[in-house]
């Protein structure tokens, strides 16, 4: 027995119909993967290539370039201590917290260590 035309119509109808809603960019559909939000604390590096560079990576205002590392050697030499402190609460051209005024100070420290690191 043949399948009359309706229920064939049906059954494709059945079978091409979506799996699921679309999310279209820009609709606001509840099942939509929202962006990655911060899960954690950010690395050094990541602080660094966001905040610290537009000083440290040209120069601006005086600041030791990272991997200049002459120009880092006295300031290692303080003590890695000093450079948090510094970095923290700010010293002469430096801002606190390198204007980074959403970083813990955690994050400010990992990137200083960053800083240090990319930079003896
Ligand atoms: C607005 C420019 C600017 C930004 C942004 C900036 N710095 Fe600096 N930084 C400076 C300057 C200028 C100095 C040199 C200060 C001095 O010793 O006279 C400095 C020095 C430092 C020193 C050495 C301090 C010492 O005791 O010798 C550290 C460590 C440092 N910055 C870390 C950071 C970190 C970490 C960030 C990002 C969170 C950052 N800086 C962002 C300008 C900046």
């Amino acid at each position: 027995m043949a399948a009359s035309a309706s229920s064939v119509n049906d059954a494709i109808a059945e079978r091409i119909k979506p799996v699921g809603d679309v999310c279209m960019a820009g609709s606001d559909c509840a099942a939509a993967p929202v962006a990655a939000a911060p899960s954690g604390p950010r690395s050094g590096a990541e602080v660094y290539d966001t905040k610290c560079f537009t000083c440290h990576a040209t120069g601006a205002a005086g600041a030791p370039k990272v991997g200049d590392v002459d120009g880092w050697a006295p300031r290692i030499g303080k003590g890695i201590d000093t450079l948090y402190t510094n970095a923290l609460n700010g010293i002469n051209g430096m801002p606190a917290k390198g204007l980074c005024m959403d970083c813990s100070d955690d994050e400010i420290t990992a990137a200083v260590d960053h800083m240090v690191a990319s930079s003896k």
